[in-house]
């Protein structure tokens, strides 16, 4: 017996894990186990030999199993430890430094020019960037032979050899977006139209692909009165500061009388500041909508009219943010872009937080 208890107490103490000590368990106080195979053949002994025998066995298998259970204890303890070294976390250390993107400033005065017509009741209108050219000219009057076409630099989409679909262009302006939301909703309607246009240029203030927002208003007395108030609102609102426009004549195929509008503005020190001094600068063009483009869209020239006008994007950016050169607009360069970017929660709203 006391061979049996020396040989489990020394193997109980250096067994390296709880699968060894789970092994020596079985050996010894399991089922088959050397010592419960002892305590059955107390059966066989003689009363006297049992007396002692079965009372220093049993102590035998409780100190065989409190030595087990200290031991696995003792693993659990060490197994404990172990993982909080090789866990160990410095809270205290400072965070990994991550860059947060920026808001494109043609989002943000996209988003801007969004909420400030919204307020005066227009509801945003969408067509193709890839336009049959049927919306991009026929339709706004502008007939093939038109000089128009020639002088809007358009991009062509190539045409496979058989192909006897309408030609199709890169939009050269918002304008084709008045017919699709005129056919889709007929008169009245107040709709502005932001988006991409392609026109083959590029220097300091043309790049290839730029921004538009095309407005249009179609009821029973819409006026040129109305447009200027609604364009001086606009500004007024969109550069914070009381801002004057100024209509010249001037000639679109799609409007009739048509005006090029410039706004109020100072030059000091080679900057530009809006709704002060005695300078003038162009940022649109507008008119009141020609019949035969009211016809082409299906509304009755006889019934209905209203003014439409379409302005850069980009150009009233750079004019709000004071930025000098339009093809970094589109450059991808971070640089710029976190300059002149805008916080995902710098979110427009009307006057003041623009
Ligand atoms: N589509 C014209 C342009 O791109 C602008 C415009 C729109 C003029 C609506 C009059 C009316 O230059």
């Amino acid at each position: 017996m006391q061979e049996l208890r020396d040989k489990y107490i020394q193997a109980i103490g250096s067994a390296a894990d709880e699968a060894a000590l789970e092994e020596l368990r079985v050996q010894a106080v399991g089922k088959k186990g050397e010592i419960s195979l002892k305590m059955r053949e107390l059966g066989k002994m003689t009363p006297e030999e049992r007396q002692t025998a079965g009372p220093a066995l049993n102590a035998l298998k409780d100190e065989i199993n409190s030595a087990l259970a200290a031991k696995k204890t003792a693993l659990a303890d060490a197994a404990l430890d172990e993982r909080l070294q090789a866990e160990w976390l410095d809270v205290t250390l400072p965070g990994r430094d991550r860059r947060v993107g920026s808001i494109h400033p043609v989002s943000q005065v996209w988003e801007e020019c969004t909420a400030i017509f919204a307020d005066m009741g227009f509801a945003v209108a969408e067509g193709p960037q890839v336009e049959d050219d049927w919306y991009n000219f026929d339709a706004l009057n502008i007939p093939g032979h038109h000089p128009a076409r020639a002088e809007m630099d358009t991009f062509y989409m190539h045409r496979a050899a058989g192909d006897d679909r309408p030609p199709h262009v890169l939009r050269t302006h918002t304008s084709p977006v008045q017919i699709r939301a005129m056919q889709a909703q007929g008169a009245p309607i107040r709709v502005i139209a932001p988006g991409r246009v392609y026109r083959a240029d590029y220097d300091q203030t043309h790049t290839p692909m730029f921004h538009q927002v095309e407005g249009l208003a179609i009821d029973r007395d819409i006026s040129m009165a109305n447009l200027k108030w609604v364009l001086e609102e606009f500004f007024s609102a969109y550069f914070g500061t009381k801002v004057k426009t100024r209509f010249r004549a001037s000639h679109f195929p799609f409007t009739e009388p048509s005006a090029e509008v410039d706004i109020q503005c100072s030059w000091e020190g080679g900057t530009v500041k809006v709704g002060e001094g005695d300078d003038w600068l162009e940022v649109l063009g507008s008119g009141m909508v020609h019949p035969k483009v009211l016809e082409a869209a299906g509304v009755d020239p006889s019934q209905w009219q209203g003014f439409a006008f379409g302005m850069g994007i980009d150009r009233i950016a750079m004019l709000k943010y004071g930025i000098p050169d339009l093809r970094a607009f589109f450059d991808s360069d971070l640089r710029w872009l976190r300059h002149y970017g805008f916080s995902a929660l710098q979110v427009p709203t009307l006057r003041g937080g623009i």
